[in-house]
């Protein structure tokens, strides 16, 4: 047994290959040189480790996001901001009717600290789940040191906002991110802003283009603007987004540059509904009864926007605000 400062996490000493394994609850969680092991009381699963490593990583990192995040069509989590469950084959048809799932419910610090303590044991240093494959080292393999600064990276954050004088940092290479490799196409000019004078601190604009150019990490949205519960998010995306979102609200795609595959499907059943190809200027609103996963061929820019309203889900639930935003 291990303990942090703030909750108890049930772990064991390392095994063979140098990794502990960790309970909550009824659920164990295992690594060996490839695997990431679960196991419930009618049931177990495996997943390759690197992208359970991923998944693990954004859950985290998002405070479990909005609804469910599905780690694969087996494991995942719903959010019921305040507390979380964690389930196995809960939106899985076949898991369901063989009566094999299983949810239990657990405060939000006691999951997030046991998760975190998986996280930073389980990923060595050569491995960092928030980068593109061709820009981070593997998962595999037995215990290899640690990667703390990458698993406890937190997002940067501006004093006042990008383009105020204070900020000016945040948008050049003394940021210390340097455009990333698929983005030395992106323009790096700045719009021309013409402020009345005695306002030079107040007034700014920055492109949003040239900042996102420098992101080092995919698939994490940030939020660039907050209006009321109105959350512009936008995020750089190559290869896969780690984990399957099951929406409990509908969210808004701005598709910025290049392009996404998205696989739509049911939310409790995993059964598909649509797949949406989106090019650099397209819009789409995914309901709030889906799962998605988006699949980006080259590093690319998106705009998720996202309706924070703590009475959404509910609503949603109780059938007072429909699952679309327009119906045609
Ligand atoms: C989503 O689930 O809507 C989502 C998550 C992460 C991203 C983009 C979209 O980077
Ligand atoms: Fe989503």
């Amino acid at each position: 047994m291990t303990t942090t400062e703030e909750q108890a996490v049930q772990a064991t000493e390392p095994n063979e290959h140098g990794y502990r394994s960790y309970t909550l609850g009824e659920f164990s969680f295992g690594r060996d040189e490839h695997f990431a092991h679960i196991e419930w009381p009618t049931g177990r699963h495996v997943m390759a480790v690197e992208p359970f490593l991923k998944a693990l990583m954004r859950d985290i990192a998002w405070n479990f996001f909005y609804g469910t995040v599905n780690f694969d069509s087996v494991i995942g989590t719903i959010n019921h901001y305040g507390n979380v469950d964690l389930f196995a084959g809960r939106f899985n048809e076949d898991y369901r009717k063989a009566e094999i799932d299983h949810l239990e419910n657990f405060p939000h610090e006691e999951i997030k600290a046991t998760f975190e303590a998986m996280l930073g044991d389980w990923v060595n240093d050569s491995f960092d789940p928030f980068a593109a494959p061709q820009e981070t080292g593997s998962a595999y393999g037995d215990k290899n040191g640690d990667n703390t600064a990458a698993v406890t990276r937190t997002r940067v954050t501006a004093q006042r906002m990008v383009g105020l004088p204070e900020d000016e940092p945040l948008r050049s290479d003394e940021s210390g991110y340097p455009v990333n490799r698929m983005f030395a196409d992106v323009d790096q000019g700045e719009p021309e802003v013409r402020v009345e004078p005695g306002y030079e601190k107040e007034v700014a604009a920055f492109s949003l283009f040239k900042y996102l150019s420098r992101s080092d990490v995919t698939w994490n949205p940030s939020v660039i603007s907050v209006c009321k519960d109105s959350l512009y998010c936008p995020t750089t995306e190559e290869f896969i987004l780690p984990i399957i979102h099951g929406n409990d609200r509908v969210e808004w795609f701005i598709q910025l540059s290049d392009e996404i595959i998205w696989e739509v499907a049911d939310r409790e059943t995993g059964r598909p509904r649509a797949n949406v190809i989106m090019k650099a200027g397209d819009c789409a609103a995914m309901p709030a009864d889906i799962r998605h996963q988006g699949f980006s061929p080259k590093r690319s820019m998106l705009l998720v926007w996202e309706n924070n309203s703590a009475a959404l889900p509910g609503m949603i639930a109780r059938g007072e605000t429909p699952n679309v935003p327009v119906t045609f």
